[in-house]
């Protein structure tokens, strides 16, 4: 399952971006309002800082179906990158209908705010190419965010959609996992759960072991200053 950072802080994304195999980059109007400033700058920062190969993924801020085909492709335009540059569009019946429109003309289009397997599947018969179901927000109000996935994952591989899940909205690790094992094709993760998918204590005390033991063996020098010499 491939992972993709979920904000627009260009801090975080230099740094995930340098560390992490991330794939790309999700935002939509709440993470861009969170960074607040010129926010055609900001995306394009985002592209710059990630470059051509890695996936952005922009969200429509328009509502009416003429408006969201017209800056769905000035966003594209603006970034320069069709084939990366993902537009997001919210699944509601206008959302449907500009994804069938845009995806017939090329344009990569990930339907979000998916909450259910029947909205996925809508999108992928619209010809979507990621679904973006909300894991947490599910979770949150006692419904199945991972069997929900694990739905969508099903239907599609019965139905051969070229479509791919691009699970969102995490707050734990274990949501991060158990959407891996149902077969998603991707998620995207922020920065706090991002960093909780590496990080472990007693990775640390591993790691602090090694270099003890091998210092009161060999000194202050490295396999590299040996095989140098
Ligand atoms: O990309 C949007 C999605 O990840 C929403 O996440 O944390 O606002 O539920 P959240």
């Amino acid at each position: 399952m491939r992972i993709i950072l979920d904000t627009a802080n260009l801090e975080d994304i230099r740094y995930f971006n340098t560390y992490y195999p991330i794939e790309g980059v999700t935002t939509n109007p709440t993470i861009l309002s969170r960074e607040g400033g010129d926010v055609l700058k900001l995306l394009r920062d985002i592209r710059d800082i990630i470059g051509e190969d890695k996936e952005l993924h922009v969200q429509v801020t328009e509502t009416e179906y003429e408006n969201i085909i017209v800056e769905a492709k000035a966003i594209v335009a603006y970034l320069g990158n069709k084939k990366n540059t993902f537009v997001k569009i919210p699944a509601t019946d206008t959302g449907l209908r500009a994804t069938k429109a845009l995806s017939d003309e090329g344009y990569g289009i990930t339907v979000t705010a998916v909450l259910t397997a029947a909205q996925a599947l809508l999108a992928s018969n619209a010809g979507a190419a990621y679904v973006a179901p909300y894991v947490s927000r599910l979770e949150n109000i006692c419904e199945d965010g991972v069997g929900t996935v694990a739905d969508i994952a099903e239907i599609f591989s019965v139905s051969g959609t070229d479509t791919q899940i691009l699970a969102a909205s995490f707050k734990t690790v274990k949501e991060v996992l158990d959407v891996a094992v149902c077969g998603c094709h991707a998620a995207t993760v922020g920065s706090d759960v991002m960093k909780k998918l590496l990080a472990h204590t007693t990775t640390d005390t591993s790691i602090e072991g090694f270099a003890s033991d091998w210092k009161k063996s060999f000194g202050e020098t490295t396999l590299l200053k040996l095989l140098k010499k």
